[in-house]
């Protein structure tokens, strides 16, 4: 069964597993493999950040993906992975109206921002046919990304 739920604790390990990923760290803006003392670090602070909301979705209790909305006043910057098994599956569009939904009801922000690295082809088309435009592109840490955005109210 699918659900989408706010992260807990216990989805540490989880969240770790799918944030080294090997595809996951390539088109991540920093590709190096995170250490879980480190992930543990960030996983709380991430947590404990009232301008972050963060939902777990499980299929049959297994994480199949994360989205993270980054709150700076009208705009959450959203990052989105699968994990590999569900990946390609079809699931990630549903994902991502079930996170606009819940983004909406929590907050008052009217644009999603995504920042995907220009290589990253696969998330790009993603974003595209989830009614995502371009907006510029940027060079980030050396690596040249596409912002993208998409309104979720006037
Ligand atoms: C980007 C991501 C979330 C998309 O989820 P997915 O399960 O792979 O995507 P789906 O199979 O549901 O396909 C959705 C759309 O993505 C695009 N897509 C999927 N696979 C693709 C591929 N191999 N090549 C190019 N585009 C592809 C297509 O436009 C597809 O729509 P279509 O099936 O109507 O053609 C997922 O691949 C992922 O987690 N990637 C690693 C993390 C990442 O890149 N995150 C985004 C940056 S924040």
């Amino acid at each position: 069964m699918y659900k989408i739920r706010p992260v807990e604790h216990k989805d540490c390990l989880d969240i770790f597993n799918l944030s080294n990923d090997p595809a996951v760290r390539k088109i991540s803006l920093s590709d190096k493999e995170i250490n879980y003392s480190d992930h543990l670090k960030w996983f709380e602070k991430v947590l404990a950040d009232r301008n972050i909301l963060f939902y777990a979705i499980t299929i049959d209790e297994k994480l199949a993906a994360q989205v993270r909305f980054k709150l700076m006043e009208n705009i959450a910057e959203i990052s989105i992975s699968v994990s590999e098994t569900f990946r390609g599956a079809g699931y990630s569009r549903t994902i991502m109206e079930d996170a606009i939904i819940l983004l909406k009801e929590n907050t008052a922000v009217k644009t999603i921002r995504a920042v995907v690295r220009k290589s990253n082809s696969r998330s790009i088309n993603y974003f595209y046919k989830c009614g995502y435009t371009l907006k510029f592109e940027q060079k980030l840490n050396d690596i040249d990304c596409l912002i993208l955005e998409y309104k979720i109210r006037g």
